[in-house]
Formats: structure tokens, C-alpha cells, sequence
């Protein structure tokens, strides 16, 4: 029999993304209605190395659904990575007595929890938090409706100021191995290309393209191009085709970290909201090392390894009506 959670623990890890203070709120409150102690954990699993833990109470989280960001901090560790960092951030949860912990992060977050839970007799429940949506299990994760949100909306505006003068833009979105945001706002701003790390970019296919766009005298040219994209990025591919189509009048636009920011959408909200519920229900109802997903609009389970192991598979579907869509 499993003995039953009494002190659980929260914390935010990797890149931050618009809808984890959501997240947080709803593990908190979750918590303190089956009677838990909640202790956030601060900056991720630095924070557990070094003992920056904190008890929090349903007004902790008072007034931050809206927030983007994540009110207890986050961070990439390298330390967590080590036995000894691993064993230090046990002894530390041990110290209050959480025995309990719900991680919301993505996909290195999930490998680093894996560990610790195989070494240290702690449940781990993963929540999908990333701009990136490149985690397996899972139809969306918390800030990736709002980071698309973001792209959209600035790549609008670009296309305002492409039309007045008939330029090229290149527009290069987040994603340093997922090329999720790209395709989703390229098609929702009718891009003529979008270029991903999951695909091979093929220069000459692009320049052929944007030749042939400029025949039909079709002047507004968007390429979207995802940062991890294979080529280098939205400056390199503008570099080949300023040489090979000179009289083509090319701006980049890299939108960068505004994509991470900002008050997550209403989406966001939800899902994180219904995701840190389910995390701590997981931990009540004993269920150990398990990430938590959303598929078709129902919570998904499965195991963390597994969440580890695989990818999102990005639909060739999707490339094709961009293709037919452009035209
Ligand atoms: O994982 C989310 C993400 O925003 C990636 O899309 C991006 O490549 C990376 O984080 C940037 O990380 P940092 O803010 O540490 O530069």
C-alpha cells in the first residue's frame, strides 16, 4: 500500500511560458482543499539545491492567473544533473517532509525528474509548461497558445508595412528544436514559406518559390522561419537571398523573448488550470512518476519515461496546406 502524501512541493523549470503562475495557483488551492501543505520551491531545481523553499497558502497565490511569467522563479540546472546536487535537494525536501513533487517544465525538466524520483523515493507528476509544444502526450502545453497569440499578432503588423512597400520579410518565432510556433502562426498569417528544424530546408526550393511569386507579381512575401530552423536562422536565409535575387528588397524581424511573455490567453488559463488540478488528484490518488496531459480535450496520463522518450510528430499535412494555401 502506498502511504498517503501529506507535503507536496512545486516548482517551474526551463523557460518560462505564459499560463504557469495558472498552473501554480491551481496546484496550491488543489493542495489545500484535500488538506495538503503546499511548499513552492523556488527558481526550479536550484532552488531545491539550495534550500529556497517556501510554504505557501491560498492567498500565495492571490491575483496571479493573469501573470505571465512564474512567481517562483525558474532555471536551467546543471547541478540537478549530478547525483551529489540530487541528493542535496533530497535531504532539502526531507527537512519540511515533502513527499511529494509536481514539476512544471518541459521535456529536459521531465529527464532531470525521472531521475530523481528512480533515486529518491519521491512521486514526481509532470505538467507540460512550454512555449515549444514539443512534448509527446499532450494536444497543446501550457504558453503555447499565447506565444502563438503573440506571433500572430506582431506578424500582422509586419505585414501591414511588407504590403506598403512590397517587401520580403523574413520572420524568425522561438523554437530552438521545435518548429511548432512557425507553423501554426505562418499558416495563420497566410506565410508563402515556413522553414522548421524537423525539415530539411531546401534554399534553392525557397528562392524558386519567391522567383516564381515575383513573376505572378505577387508582392507580400512572409517566410516564417522557426530559430532552429537547419540553415541558421532567419539572417542567413535573407543573406542567400539577397545574393541570389538582388533586386529583392529583404527585412528580417526576430521577435524573440516577447513570445515567452506577456498575460497567457484564455486558453492557457484553462489548461493549466485543469492540468495543476489533475497533477495533485494524481498524488492523492497515489499515482507516481506520471505526466499530465490533455489529448481530444481529455486528461491524459502516461508514465514520465515515456513523456521523456518521445516527440510531438509534426503533420506533413500541415507543410502541404501551406504549399496549396500561398499560392
Ligand atoms: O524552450 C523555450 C524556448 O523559448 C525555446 O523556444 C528557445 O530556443 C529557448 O527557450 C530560449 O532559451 P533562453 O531564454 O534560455 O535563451
Amino acid at each position: 500500500m502506498d502511504k498517503k502524501i501529506k507535503k507536496i512541493g512545486v516548482l517551474t523549470s526551463g523557460g518560462d511560458a505564459p499560463g504557469m503562475n495558472a498552473a501554480i495557483r491551481a496546484v496550491v488551492r488543489t493542495g489545500i482543499y484535500y488538506g495538503l501543505e503546499v511548499y513552492g520551491i523556488l527558481r526550479g531545481y536550484a532552488g531545491m539545491i539550495e534550500n529556497d523553499i517556501i510554504k505557501m497558502e491560498s492567498r500565495s497565490v492571490a491575483n496571479i492567473i493573469q501573470r505571465g511569467g512564474t512567481i517562483l522563479k525558474t532555471g536551467r540546472c546543471d547541478e540537478f544533473f549530478d547525483y551529489e546536487g540530487r541528493k542535496k535537494a533530497y535531504n532539502n525536501l526531507k527537512k519540511p517532509g515533502i513527499d511529494g513533487l509536481v514539476i512544471i517544465g518541459g521535456d529536459g525538466s521531465f529527464r532531470g525528474a525521472q531521475i530523481f524520483s528512480n533515486e529518491f523515493d519521491i512521486p514526481c507528476i509532470g505538467l507540460p509548461g512550454t512555449i515549444d509544444k514539443d512534448i509527446a502526450g499532450t494536444d497543446f502545453t501550457i504558453g503555447f497558445d499565447t506565444a502563438v497569440n503573440t506571433a500572430v499578432e506582431a506578424i500582422d503588423k509586419i505585414r501591414d508595412t511588407a504590403e506598403a512597400h512590397d517587401r520580403l520579410f523574413i520572420i524568425e518565432v522561438m523554437g530552438r528544436d521545435a518548429g511548432y510556433i512557425a507553423l501554426h502562426s505562418g499558416i495563420a498569417t497566410g506565410a508563402e514559406n515556413i522553414l522548421i528544424p524537423e525539415r530539411k530546408t531546401v534554399i534553392e526550393d525557397v528562392i524558386t518559390a519567391i522567383a516564381e511569386k515575383e513573376r505572378r507579381q505577387k508582392m507580400v512575401n512572409l517566410i516564417v522561419v522557426a530559430e532552429g530552423e537547419e540553415f541558421g536562422g532567419a539572417y542567413e536565409v535573407a543573406k542567400v537571398i539577397k545574393e541570389r535575387l538582388p533586386e529583392q528588397e529583404v527585412r528580417v524581424c526576430v521577435l524573440g523573448h516577447i513570445q515567452r511573455g506577456g498575460s497567457p490567453s484564455c486558453f492557457d488559463r484553462l489548461i493549466a488550470s485543469r492540468m495543476g488540478y489533475a497533477a495533485v488528484e494524481c498524488l492523492v490518488e497515489g499515482k507516481h512518476n506520471v505526466f499530465v496531459g490533455i489529448l481530444n480535450n481529455r486528461m491524459h496520463y502516461i508514465p514520465l519515461n515515456e513523456a521523456v522518450k518521445k516527440k510531438q510528430r509534426l503533420s506533413e499535412e500541415w507543410m502541404r496546406i501551406v504549399k496549396i494555401l500561398s499560392a
